[in-house]
């Protein structure tokens, strides 16, 4: 079977490439279809926008569809910048203006209490939701920025059980435990027993 994963970040495509492996699943990318449409993230959660992205990148391919919403979630902010993890300082806002505004807002905060979260959702070739999946990973927010590894607020946030933030540990232990590993390890197991069942 074919799989379109709905993403045009390389990072994400080559994990998930990896972690489908040995599963006889062709993978496609939004690189091989270059006429198509991104659709608006209206979403009020990362599922709703998961769920969006996968169905409309389907409706259009014919495709099976994998898509994924992911962002971090700060508890003394009542759960911001939740869906508006990527322009959480304003449109086209960068990784740095978006760390200095939530370090801001949580200036004098002793609950520094966050967590990552992942939703990834499966369409089939109609558009119909065949499978919902979410990753948490729980953590804190530093008091300021460390280390230079990842992207996005990866070098605010220290994930439980750990003292360095994501941005000074290396690749591999974050591809272990973070929300997009999680919820990529349930995406998996789905497939494993949907072939296993058609087989
Ligand atoms: P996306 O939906 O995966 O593209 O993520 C939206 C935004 O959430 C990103 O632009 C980042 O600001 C933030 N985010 C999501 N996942 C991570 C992560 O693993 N590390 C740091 N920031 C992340």
């Amino acid at each position: 079977m074919k799989l379109l994963v709905g993403t045009g970040n390389k990072g994400k495509l080559l994990e998930i490439t990896e972690k489908f492996g040995e599963l006889p699943i062709e993978l496609k990318s939004l690189k091989d279809f270059p006429e198509i449409l991104q659709p608006e993230e209206t979403g009020r959660t990362f599922a709703e926008n998961a769920i969006l992205k996968a169905r409309w990148y389907s409706t259009q391919t014919g495709l099976w569809t994998l898509a994924d919403d992911s962002g971090l979630e700060v508890e003394a902010l009542g759960g911001l910048p939740g869906v508006i993890s990527a322009r959480y300082a304003g449109v086209g806002a960068k990784d740095e203006d978006n760390i200095r505004k939530l370090l801001d807002e949580l200036k004098n905060e002793r609950n520094r209490s966050a967590r990552f979260v992942c939703s990834m959702a499966v369409s089939d070739e109609k558009g119909i939701l065949r499978f919902l999946a979410e990753g948490v990973c729980d953590g804190i927010i530093a008091f300021k920025p460390r280390g230079k590894n990842g992207f996005g607020y990866d070098s605010v946030f220290i994930p439980k059980g750990f003292d360095k933030t994501f941005g000074e540990l290396s690749s591999l232990v974050k591809q272990k435990i973070s929300h997009r590993a999680r919820a990529l390890q349930k995406i998996i197991s789905f497939f494993s027993d949907f072939i296993g069942n058609k087989t």
